[in-house]
Order: C-alpha cells, then sequence, then structure tokens
C-alpha cells in the first residue's frame, strides 16, 4: 500500500462524516491504529487467507462464492433510528473491520431514510449517486454496514456493477482470515456456507466471474440430473460439504470434552483470553507463554494449539487459553458454529479481556465483548482482568486514559514485553487457590505424588527428612486424599509447627464493569 493511499484511508471516515452534517470529536490515535493495520495486513497477507473453499466446492462457478477478497471498498450506511453518535460509531467500526480484512477504504456514502429500499437497500437517487463514486474511485467492493436480504443485494449490485457485501460476509472474511486450529477453520467455514447457501446467485453478464469455468462446460460431474440447474447442483454441493463438517466438528467434540475433564480433573486453574477482534490475544498468549513453549498434551497440539499450559512465578500450573475474537453484532451463524469454543469461556477461572489501548474507541470494544460474554452462561460471574495492549502503540492521552478507567487495569505491550511481568504477577493473584491444606511426610518412594504436589497445588513449606519429604502445601480434595494415603504422620516439633492457624485462601472479586 502506498503512503498516499494509506493516508487517504485515514480520512475517509472524517470525510463521510463530515458529508452526513456530522463531524468526528478525535481522530486522535488513528494514526497509531493506521501504522497497526499496516503490520497485520503484511503479516496476515500471505498465510493466514483461506484460499477459496476445499476440493468439494472448487468446481462452483456459475454462483458467486463471496470471498470477500476485498481491495478497493466503499462503505455504505443506512441512518434509520438512533442518535448521530451511534451512526458514527457503527461506521468507524465497519471503516476498522474493513481494514482488519486487509482492505483500502477509499469512501462511502450514509443515507437518512426510515427504512431501507426493498429492491435496493439505499434510495434509487442515492444508488445511482453511489455507482457514480464507485466508477470515480476505481472501487471494486462495497460493504454495507447491515444485513442484505439477497434480493436488495442483486438489486444494488446492478445499479452499481460492482460487487456487494454485507457486515456478516465481512465478519466472516475476517475470521475466515484469523481462525487458526482445525476446529475454529472447519467452524468458521461451516458459517460461511450456511451464509453462502441462501444467497447463491448466477452471474449476470455485467459482472466477471471469479472461479474457471469447468463446472459450466459440463466436465467431471458425473451426477449431474436432468434438467437440474447449476444452482441446485451447488446448493446440494454445499449441503454435502456442510454435513462434512459437522460431521468433522462433532468427531473433535469428544476430544475437546476429554481435554476439558483432564483439565477440570487435575484442577490446575484455567484462563481464557477473550476481546474484540484484533485486541492483540494471540500475540499476547504467545507473550505470556514464550513462543518455544512445550505443549506438554498432545491433545492441546493436535485439536487446539491455543491452549497452553504455563505457571505462575512460584510454580502453580494453570492454563491459558485464546477465544474466537469478538465483535459487536457478532454474526449468528458464527456464535452458532463456535458455541461449543464459547462455552469453554463459561469455564474459566480467569477471563483476560485483552484491549487495544490505542484504539480510538476502547469503551466501546469493551461494551460488544462483554455483550457477547452475555450470551455465554456463566461467563459475567468470571472474575475479569481487563489488560490494555499495545501499549507501544498509544498516545500518553490514550495511557492516561485508560489507566483511567480502571485500578486494576493493566496496559501492556505483547510487541515490546512493556508489563508483561506485572501482568503475570496480577494473574496469578487473581488464579483461584486450592482449599485444604495438607501438611505431613511424603514418603521418598512416592516421588510422582511429591510431583503432583508441587505442579497443582501450592508448596507452602517443604523440608527433606530421613524418611520423606516434609510437605505443608495447598491443594484440591482429591490430591488431598491421596496425599493422607500414603503420608506418615508428623513427629515432635513438626507436629507442633503443623497446628499453627494457616489464613484462608485469598477471595478473588469480579473486576468492576465498564456498563
Ligand atoms: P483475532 O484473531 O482477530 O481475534 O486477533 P487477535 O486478538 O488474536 O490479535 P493478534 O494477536 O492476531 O494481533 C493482531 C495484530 O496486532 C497483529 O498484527 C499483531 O502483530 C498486532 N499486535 C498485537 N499486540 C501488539 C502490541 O502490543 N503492539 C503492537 N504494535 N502490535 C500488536
Amino acid at each position: 500500500m502506498t503512503e498516499d493511499s494509506t493516508e487517504r484511508a485515514k480520512g475517509v471516515v472524517a470525510r463521510i462524516l463530515a458529508r452526513t452534517g456530522t463531524a468526528l470529536e478525535s481522530t486522535q490515535g488513528q494514526d497509531h491504529h493506521a501504522q497497526a493495520g499496516e503490520l497485520e495486513r503484511e503479516a496476515r497477507a500471505g498465510t493466514r487467507r483461506i484460499q477459496g473453499l476445499s476440493n468439494d466446492l472448487e468446481e462452483i462457478s456459475e454462483v458467486e462464492y463471496r470471498q470477500v477478497r476485498l481491495e478497493k471498498v466503499v462503505l455504505v450506511g443506512l441512518r434509520t433510528t438512533g442518535t448521530e453518535e451511534e451512526a458514527e460509531n457503527s461506521l468507524r467500526e465497519l471503516a476498522a473491520l474493513a481494514q482488519t480484512a486487509g482492505s483500502q477504504v477509499l469512501d462511502g456514502v450514509i443515507q437518512k431514510r426510515s427504512h431501507p429500499d426493498p429492491a435496493t437497500y439505499l434510495g434509487s437517487g442515492k444508488a445511482r449517486e453511489l455507482a457514480e463514486l464507485v466508477a470515480a474511485d476505481g472501487a471494486d467492493t462495497i460493504i454495507v454496514d447491515g444485513d442484505l436480504a439477497p434480493s436488495q443485494r442483486r438489486g444494488l449490485e446492478d445499479v452499481v456493477k460492482i460487487k456487494v457485501v454485507d457486515r456478516t460476509a465481512l465478519i466472516l472474511d475476517i475470521f475466515a482470515q484469523h481462525a487458526k486450529s482445525r476446529e475454529g477453520k472447519a467452524q468458521v467455514e461451516l458459517a460461511q456456507l450456511e451464509y453462502l447457501l441462501p444467497r447463491l446467485r448466477g452471474w449476470g453478464d455485467s459482472m466477471s466471474r471469479q472461479a474457471g469455468g469447468r463446472v459450466a462446460s459440463g466436465e467431471g460431474i458425473g451426477s449431474r440430473g436432468p434438467g437440474e440447474t447449476k444452482i441446485e447442483l451447488d446448493r446440494r454441493r454445499i449441503r454435502n460439504r456442510m454435513a462434512k463438517l459437522r460431521e468433522q466438528i462433532r468427531r473433535m467434540e469428544p476430544a475437546r470434552q476429554a481435554q476439558r475433564a483432564n483439565r477440570s480433573r487435575s484442577t490446575i486453574p484455567s484462563v481464557a483470553i477473550a476481546g474484540y477482534t484484533n485486541a492483540g490475544k494471540s500475540t499476547l498468549l504467545n507473550a505470556l507463554t514464550g513462543a518455544d513453549v512445550l505443549v506438554e498434551d498432545a491433545l492441546f497440539a493436535t485439536l487446539d494449539p491455543t491452549v497452553r499450559r504455563t505457571q505462575t512465578e512460584d510454580g502453580r500450573a494453570y492454563t491459558l487459553s485464546d477465544t474466537v475474537g469478538f465483535v459487536s453484532r457478532l454474526p449468528t451463524q458464527l456464535v452458532e458454529a463456535f458455541r461449543s469454543t464459547l462455552e469453554e469461556v463459561g469455564e474459566a477461572d480467569v477471563i483476560l479481556h485483552v484491549v487495544d489501548a490505542a484504539h480510538p474507541d476502547p469503551i466501546g470494544q469493551i461494551q460488544a465483548v462483554h455483550s457477547v460474554l452475555d450470551t455465554i452462561e456463566g461467563a459475567r460471574d468470571i472474575p475479569e482482568l481487563i489488560v490494555f495492549n499495545k501499549a507501544d502503540l498509544a498516545s500518553d492521552e490514550q495511557r492516561a486514559f485508560v489507566r483511567s478507567l480502571s485500578d486494576r487495569a493493566v496496559l501492556v505491550s505483547a510487541v515490546t514485553g512493556e508489563g508483561i511481568s506485572e501482568l503475570q504477577t496480577v494473574i496469578a493473584s487473581m488464579l483461584p487457590r486450592p482449599r485444604e491444606v495438607v501438611d505431613c511426610v511424603v514418603p521418598y518412594t512416592h516421588g510422582a505424588l511429591i510431583h503432583r504436589i508441587h505442579e497443582e497445588g501450592e508448596v507452602l513449606l517443604e523440608e527433606y527428612l530421613g524418611e520423606g519429604e516434609r510437605i505443608r502445601a495447598r491443594v484440591d480434595g482429591a490430591l488431598a486424599a491421596a496425599v493422607r494415603a500414603v503420608a506418615l504422620p508428623l513427629q515432635g516439633e513438626a507436629q507442633s509447627a503443623a497446628s499453627e492457624g494457616i489464613a484462608e485462601p485469598d477471595v478473588v472479586a469480579p473486576a468492576e464493569d465498564f456498563e
């Protein structure tokens, strides 16, 4: 991207809003954000994008597969109800999402209208205006800030003569680019197909085809029944693919459950990283655990590379898991596809909520994440730590602002490492502590048990005696029972020390609310 076009992208939201009679109160912070977007586009351009669908669908040619593949986009918003501020925020979010997807935002229009036009979404005059703007800018895609009925999209495409996608398609594209695990990829593809199925259409003469024409020319298809139209055939293929994906996801479920059960049986506390898309969750996961951390449980490695096991400075083990990125108004297809992943957040002991400190509207992002968390059973009762990330991109004002939001919030940079050790200390203080205290001598012959106490429990005192290791530790109930079954009684002095009072475990309170 040239410097010129980056400059243009930065000013575009302000320009669109100015045209509708409102102006941004502040554009501060956008420069930083644009730079971050640039880095990210470079990082993701080559590797992360899912190139088309799997083989089963490669032959679909006469219909569009709306992989957004955005280059130069124009945004379209409709203001029906709501305040100007809401319209501004919504447009700003759409522009940021478009940039996250790797596109260059050229321009946009907002129309004030009591309801969307049933045929072309925008009114016919505004739609013609949009067509002129698109032609003048050389845009290749229009992104509508809302949900389009298939017929409205077709109607608008026929006027503007370029591809029109809606907010859901854009978000699906971002998720497709970011999906990391095998399960995550299958989940996103399923959501994409679910979205695509009712929207298949033949390409009109006015638009170019996106794929080759093997199917159209009748090659390679043995199953095509007499009179079956191309679209019906495509629908059937898509349904088959969806059934396969569902099956694949279903087959991963027992492994996921086993993994979950494993974690809860061993009572290793779990921390779930949640946050708005692009806040830096994965980068922070790496910063907290070290990129080369050995993943001990093979299941984690094959099923979900985003769960890591790590430990506090004082040696308590815990798991850290990355979750799907959140956005406001998360498309229902995605919520459904990611249901099982999201449910895991509801079972975590601590939620690490990552927020981009350099974003122009961090509170809006926090609220968007909270509204997704609200849909997950139990998630809002879990202690939450807000972590403002990208400190290296934040201005002094932004730093002061995010610090003023909460005493408990931590400011870090997953890239430079600033604040990471402070964050580790705060996480350690929030992890639940095992409630039972054992104080006994474990014979040296039970080395595995001693190891487990160190791993899962919190060792308060240890002493090497002739007959075994004396350990005073906090452990969970099951481990306490295992220890007591083999322990030797304490003798003399050790006995009286053991009877001293031990403080109650700390109780962790939920973080304050931002709503
Ligand atoms: P989703 O998968 O969409 O949910 O994204 P994510 O929250 O996992 O974000 P990710 O870790 O992929 O980071 C997004 C972009 O921000 C990447 O380009 C990172 O390099 C960048 N990034 C993350 N943390 C920092 C930071 O502390 N400073 C800077 N400058 N960039 C960061």
